[in-house]
């Protein structure tokens, strides 16, 4: 944490610094990747199948139907596409494409226990994490990301106790406040 940062993956590249690491990572990317090789991979890996970084509920109805298990609803943390929505904001409306056919996991976020019981409460099936681990195993290790897991854990316990909400499956887009029209145009 007292060093400057660096990426260990690109050490021995000629990328240095954020904005040459960003375009460095950028030109690994494929642009011409369509849904053509998720089919293709659907058809060769007969585990389960989760896509991320869906952010579009017709991309989400289209990786469902080509026989994805789960979609993971993420912007991959903010860290690559300027302006993309945030997982939590496009979520319902994927819930809502995605009818019960397949997981959908929030990613990107995710700090509290209670952001994981949101995502739940707005339909997802769980919640994940990048930063909170990584912190974790920064802080202490692997006792850290068992202490940042067990963290998560007790503030969701200790959330539902005080909403009154015994069971996962017994949240609901009700136990969400979301902003009204008149309140967003306000801002
Ligand atoms: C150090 C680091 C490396 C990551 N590498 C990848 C990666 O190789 N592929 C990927 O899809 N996402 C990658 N992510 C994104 C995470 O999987 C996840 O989408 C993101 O961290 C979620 O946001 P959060 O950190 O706010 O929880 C990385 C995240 C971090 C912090």
């Amino acid at each position: 944490m007292r060093s400057p940062i660096r990426f260990g993956n690109f050490d021995q590249s000629a990328a240095k610094g954020f904005t040459s690491v960003a375009q460095h990572v950028a030109t690994l990317f494929d642009p011409s990747a369509n849904w053509d090789d998720v089919a293709r991979i659907r058809d060769r890996w007969k585990g389960p199948l989760a896509i991320k970084g869906i952010l579009h509920p017709d991309d989400a109805a289209k990786a469902i139907d080509l026989g994805a298990e789960a979609v993971i609803v993420s912007n991959h943390g903010g860290r690559q596409l300027d302006h993309s929505p945030p997982a939590l904001v496009v979520l319902p409306d994927i819930v809502d494409v995605i009818g019960g056919r397949g997981e959908i996991i929030l990613d990107g976020g995710v700090r509290r226990g209670t952001d994981i019981l949101k995502a739940i409460a707005l339909g997802a099936t769980a919640g994940a994490s990048g930063r909170t681990f990584l912190w974790g195993l920064a802080a202490g290790g692997e006792a850290g990301v068992r202490r940042a897991i067990e963290i998560l854990r007790l503030e969701m316990d200790n959330a539902m106790a005080l909403i009154g909400v015994s069971a996962l499956n017994a949240l609901t887009r009700d136990h969400v406040r979301r902003k009204s029209a008149s309140e967003n145009a306000r801002l």
